[in-house]
């Protein structure tokens, strides 16, 4: 049985895993819309993992005779700067929801909620991944500067990101 503050946190983590998605399809779109479609197909597919973690809270809620209550979804930004930027946003976002998955980690540990800690050490290694990735591009753009052919390419490798992951 999970704690009231438990499923509270938990639920928020859900709400917060569908917002990264909202952002990251926000973010598909501002690519989009400048024929950035490998860029934008590769948000695209960040959104959809986005929206898979948000349904591992859901499930886990679940299986732990908890309630999943959807609450509102932040609109994300409509614009940015650059395509940096927009991979910089990527950074500080995942930086972000590392903080609120150790937090997370941190309570359940507090809790003796052995389970809950066992389900969130996915997301502490996720976490790894996705910040190692997206500061991974954040460099790789950097170095691609305004040259045009150089964002032409970067565009084309990111197109060939599979959705199919978590
Ligand atoms: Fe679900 Fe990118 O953190």
């Amino acid at each position: 049985m999970l704690s009231e503050k438990a499923l509270k946190a938990l639920n928020r983590q859900m709400n917060a895993e569908a917002a990264s998605a909202y952002l990251y399809m926000g973010m598909a779109a501002w690519l989009d819309a400048r024929n950035l479609r490998g860029c934008a197909a590769w948000m695209k597919v960040q959104a959809q993992e986005e929206f898979l973690h948000a349904m591992k809270f859901y499930d886990y809620i679940n299986e732990r005779g908890g309630k999943a209550v959807l609450a509102a979804v932040e609109a994300p930004p409509a614009e940015w700067n650059s395509p940096q930027a927009v991979f910089e946003g990527v950074r500080d976002h995942e930086r972000k929801v590392t903080q609120g998955i150790n937090e997370l980690v941190d309570l359940a540990a507090s809790e003796r909620d052995h389970a809950t800690n066992a389900f969130l050490q996915w997301f502490v290694s996720e976490q790894v991944e996705e910040e190692a990735g997206a500061e991974d591009l954040v460099h790789k753009i950097g170095m691609v500067g305004q040259h045009p052919h150089g964002l032409y390419m970067l565009d084309r490798e990111l197109g060939k990101r599979k959705a199919g992951g978590d």
